[in-house]
């Protein structure tokens, strides 16, 4: 397992300015950390020490008031169920979060268009996706460490998908076991892979996988490297144990590399154990399951990744927590579909906040969606009943949205349903 932190001390000294140390000490703020495994594992403390809650948090509701009536709704709620500096964690975006920005954005600029008089005895969300079917395109993103906003975590998230029958989509850096968390949906449900740096612990991953019932691997390749949110940093965020990797053992616990003063963090760093083409070509031969990528935005990457035998892709900036400043997901998708064909299975994720959200990225090209804060939200708000009443919220949106624009299917909506100005 990658070491969670290749640190080098970074301290500006009164003798000789800014200065870096490989002596592999605690991390400071702003160290550069590595994703794809948890950089908030290490002990973590803000210059300033971690912000202070101004108000005692709520218990988790077991019923939902009427307050609870559109799915932002719990992300306005949010802050009273969830500690200050964990909601830094979960809600900030990279760098100055032009990229979580343009994700909300580019979903709003988007108007549909009306249609009236249409026939609906017959019509229905359903989906098919790698063969597996699929009662509404509403997924849930691969998020990790869920026990930090509420006690069942990933299980109540499982039970609440599985109500609601939505895909799953299980992380890597998941704080409860996959086995025990498969166990609590029978909707389908896909395990979300972060390549180790051991080629061992990947095979290890994948077969507990493939044994505990998951029905396709998404692996995800475009985080191999994160600096913290400037909120999670102010926020002095620490990782409590209980919220820690259930499902990595050992090989969370990397010594860490040492470099030469003169060697770059990132570059002979973390990226010396980010994975390459060849590792994902490993993955692809160790697994049986159906494959995903998780974290396309460029045509030559999808063009590749289908030359390499992918069976699937996820369109995505990882929810503007990667390269700071790329584009919205949404806009990514027409150019990531045209080099992928009509037929291929595409998802999107990013700034989903409901279900015309979803109409529209499913008009622009997706043929399914994942949420991915909301869905944290909605847990820490009310556990796995208010996962369950979200994304029955967002499909009853969804589904209104397509009775009012004449839509009797998921593959009837396209780009003629979204109205475009005239002179635009
Ligand atoms: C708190 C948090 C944890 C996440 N953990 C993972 C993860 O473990 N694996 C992964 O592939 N993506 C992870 N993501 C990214 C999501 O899967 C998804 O791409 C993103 O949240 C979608 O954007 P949205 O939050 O605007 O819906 C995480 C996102 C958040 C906010």
């Amino acid at each position: 397992m990658v070491q969670l932190l290749r640190a080098h001390d970074v301290r500006l000294s009164p003798e000789k300015g800014l200065s870096q140390t490989a002596n592999g000490s605690s991390p400071q703020p702003g160290a550069f950390l590595p994703v794809g495994s948890p950089w908030y594992l290490c002990n973590y403390k803000a210059m300033g020490g971690p912000t202070t809650q101004s108000s005692p948090l709520r218990k988790p509701l077991d019923a939902i008031p009427p307050e609870l009536a559109a799915p932002s709704d719990y992300e306005r709620l949010a802050p009273e169920f969830i500690e200050a500096a964990a909601l830094a964690l979960i809600s900030g975006g990279s760098g100055g979060e032009q990229s979580l920005r343009a994700n909300v954005q580019a979903l709003a600029d988007i108007e549909l268009h009306s249609r009236i008089l249409q026939d609906f005895d017959a019509a229905s969300t359903r989906i098919t996706l790698l063969g597996q079917v699929f009662r509404h395109p509403v997924l849930l993103a691969p998020i990790s460490a869920q026990t930090l906003v509420h006690p069942q975590g990933e299980f109540a998230t499982a039970a609440g998908a599985s109500d609601q029958q939505a895909g799953l989509v299980v992380s890597t850096l998941a704080s409860q076991p996959m086995e025990e968390i498969a166990a609590q949906t029978d909707a389908p449900k896909w395990f979300q892979l972060y390549i180790q740096p051991e080629h061992e612990s990947t095979r290890t991953l994948i077969e507990r996988a493939e044994n505990a019932g998951f029905t396709a691997l998404m692996v995800t390749l475009n985080a191999p490297i994160q600096k913290p949110s400037y909120r999670a940093m102010r926020a002095g965020f620490v990782l409590p144990d209980h919220a820690r990797p259930a499902n990595l053992g050992a090989s969370a616990k990397r010594p860490p590399v040492v470099l030469r003063p003169d060697q770059s963090p990132i570059f002979q760093g973390m990226m010396s154990e980010a994975p390459g083409w060849d590792e994902l070509a490993r993955v692809l031969e160790q697994t049986s399951l159906p494959t995903i990528a998780k974290g396309v935005t460029h045509p030559q990457d999808a063009k590749r990744l289908i030359d390499m035998g992918i069976n699937a892709m996820v369109v995505s900036n990882h929810g503007g927590r990667a390269l700071d400043a790329m584009p919205a997901s949404l806009h990514c998708l027409p150019g990531i579909r045209e080099a992928v064909g009509d037929e291929f299975p595409l998802l999107m994720d990013g700034g989903i906040q409901s279900g015309y959200d979803v109409f529209k990225a499913i008009a622009m090209g997706a043929d399914a969606v994942m949420i991915g804060r909301l869905q944290v939200y909605a847990l820490a708000v009310a556990g796995s009943l208010g996962v369950a009443h979200l994304i029955k919220l967002v499909r009853d949106e969804l589904e209104l949205a397509m009775a009012q624009t004449g839509c009797t299917s998921i593959e009837s909506i396209n780009r003629e349903c979204l109205f475009t100005r005239a002179g635009a």
